[in-house]
């Protein structure tokens, strides 16, 4: 029997960091993975990087790129002539971004001397036993990262042809004229925009009466209009009632004003939210606690019920992002190693990679009010913004929320170019529990969109400089 200190069940963002981190500490580690590419060989990374965060993101440059040349380029003076569309080599592009990125991992195993095993992963006899294939492993401590799997509407199982979870949704072979999308999260917008840049009529049907509930609701209701501008057409408040599959797919709903509305579609994305996945762990067999919704149950610190066995990622509680589950891998591996790591969750950054970009960390306008936190606010759009202007790109705005009176920074909110870059410095200035003044008084280079950050925490003792 071969004995590790540390064996990681799953090779995901959370899995693949965790071995990592615990090898470089000196620990003995071992990491297990059952997925295969399309060559049926292993294929290190989980969903973010076979399904998720990677595809997705290779799309939506793709697909932007084209949008771009067609619509775009002719403003600053570049004619495009006979502009045409090969699906087939974006396609081939975004499977040889995963490729390369799942070859990274192989890569990192190696040179940190992480044991790999391919198969599934579950728990033996006790819980420091793990079974793989026909090897059984002797673990001092288990890490478990098993992730999440796209949760299924009912009556319309995802077969990836016409109802597509986010696999299929990630490898449509031709463009869908029309195209349905259940569920206006960050799936629904992410896909949602792929096709629709890349020519689909898109409708995207959700069930709450208000949209992005997660994000500030100021750049919520400004991000709806901008992509109704685009031509994404949105139903909130609905509840869907019967999906029928034949050669197309039809929709029947009952929409906000209790009207019945039937959509016809020819592919539909259902992305209503993912659910854990701890299928086959023999988690019951050796006592493991999960919570009332499926989740395996762990403290603050990712301890689970068992003494030995750790849990981190989408398998458990918070925020279903790849960087969330690796910091979670880190602070185990070094929990482990006897230290005494410390992960806030109010500073995880949140991105929706749509155009314009939202991303934000800390609290939105809404919670704070609802928490009675005296705040204020300063708000820069990005149209006063001169590397916005020169760059063509001056939708949103940057909007800081800082105490009342100590002036430290509760959240920041930013809809537009590279959101997902600039959110990056809000979360130092929050990691640092730093004031909107200490972002006010940096020098920023100029011209750069970071400047909006700086005139916008300006506008929380309203100075803006540039409004
Ligand atoms: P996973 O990545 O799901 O990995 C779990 C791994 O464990 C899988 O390889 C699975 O096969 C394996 N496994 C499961 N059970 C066993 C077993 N018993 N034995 C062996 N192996 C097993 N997040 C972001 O932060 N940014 C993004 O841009 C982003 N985009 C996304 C886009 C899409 C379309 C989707 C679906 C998700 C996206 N996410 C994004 C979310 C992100 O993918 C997840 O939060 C992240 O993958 C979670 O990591 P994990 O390690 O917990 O699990
Ligand atoms: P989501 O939770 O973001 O959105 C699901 C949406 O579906 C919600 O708005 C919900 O109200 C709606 N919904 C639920 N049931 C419904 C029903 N029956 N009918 C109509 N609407 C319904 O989940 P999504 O988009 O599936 O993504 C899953 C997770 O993956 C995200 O929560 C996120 O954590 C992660 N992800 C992260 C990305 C990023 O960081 N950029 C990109 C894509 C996914």
């Amino acid at each position: 029997m071969k004995s590790f200190v540390v064996v990681v069940i799953g090779g995901g963002p959370g899995g693949y960091i965790a071995a990592i981190r615990a090898a470089q500490l000196g620990l003995s580690t071992a990491c297990i993975d059952e997925w295969r590419g399309a060559d049926g060989k292993p294929a290190l990374g989980g969903t973010c990087t076979n399904v998720g965060c990677i595809p997705s993101k290779a799309l939506l440059q793709s697909s932007e790129n084209y949008e771009q040349a067609g619509h775009h380029f002719a403003e600053h003076g570049v004619k495009v002539k006979g502009l045409e569309l090969d699906l087939a080599q974006m396609m081939k592009r975004k499977d040889k971004v995963v490729q390369s990125s799942n070859d990274g991992i192989v890569y990192l195993f190696r040179k940190n001397k992480v044991a790999f095993f391919h198969g599934r992963g579950s728990f033996g006899k006790s819980p420091s036993e793990v079974v793989v294939g026909d090897e059984t492993l002797q673990a001092r401590h288990v890490i478990i990262a098993t992730g999440s799997n796209p949760r299924p509407l009912p009556g319309a199982d995802f077969d990836e042809k016409l109802v597509l979870s986010n696999t299929g949704a990630l490898a449509i072979p031709d463009v869908p004229k029309r195209l349905g999308v259940i569920g206006a999260g960050v799936i629904g917008l992410e896909m949602g925009s792929v096709w629709r840049r890349l020519g689909s009529d898109v409708t995207i049907l959700e069930a709450l009466p208000t949209f992005l509930g997660a994000a500030d609701e100021q750049l919520a209701k400004e991000a709806a209009k901008v992509f109704s501008k685009q031509s994404l057409k949105f139903e909130l408040g609905v509840k869907i009632t019967k999906i029928e599959k034949k050669k197309n797919v039809t929709v029947q709903y009952t929409a906000s004003d209790n009207s019945s509305k039937t959509l016809e579609c020819d592919r539909l994305i259902v992305s209503i939210g993912r659910v854990p996945n701890t299928e086959g762990l023999n988690a019951a067999g050796v006592g493991l606690k999960l919570d009332e919704r499926g989740f395996i149950a762990v403290d603050d610190d990712c301890r689970t019920n068992l003494a030995n066995v750790w849990a981190i990622g989408d398998v458990v509680r918070g925020p279903m992002l790849a960087h969330k589950a690796e910091e979670e891998g880190v602070t185990v591996a070094e929990r482990i190693a006897g230290q005494k790591p410390h992960l806030d969750f109010n500073t995880v950054p949140w991105v929706i990679y749509t155009t314009p970009e939202i991303a934000w960390v800390g609290k939105t306008e809404q919670q704070l009010k609802a928490e009675g936190v005296e705040y204020r606010a300063g708000v820069f759009p990005f149209s006063a913004n001169a590397r916005a202007r020169a760059l063509g790109d001056t939708t949103g705005m940057v909007k800081f929320l800082a105490q009342a009176k100590t002036d430290e920074i509760l959240g920041v909110h930013i809809m537009g170019p590279f959101a997902s870059e600039l959110i990056a410095e809000a979360v130092v200035a929050m990691e640092f529990r730093g004031s909107a003044e200490d972002i006010g008084m940096i020098c920023h280079a100029h011209p750069s969109l970071s400047e909006a950050l700086k005139d916008a925490a300006l506008g929380v003792d309203k100075r803006s400089l540039n409004i």
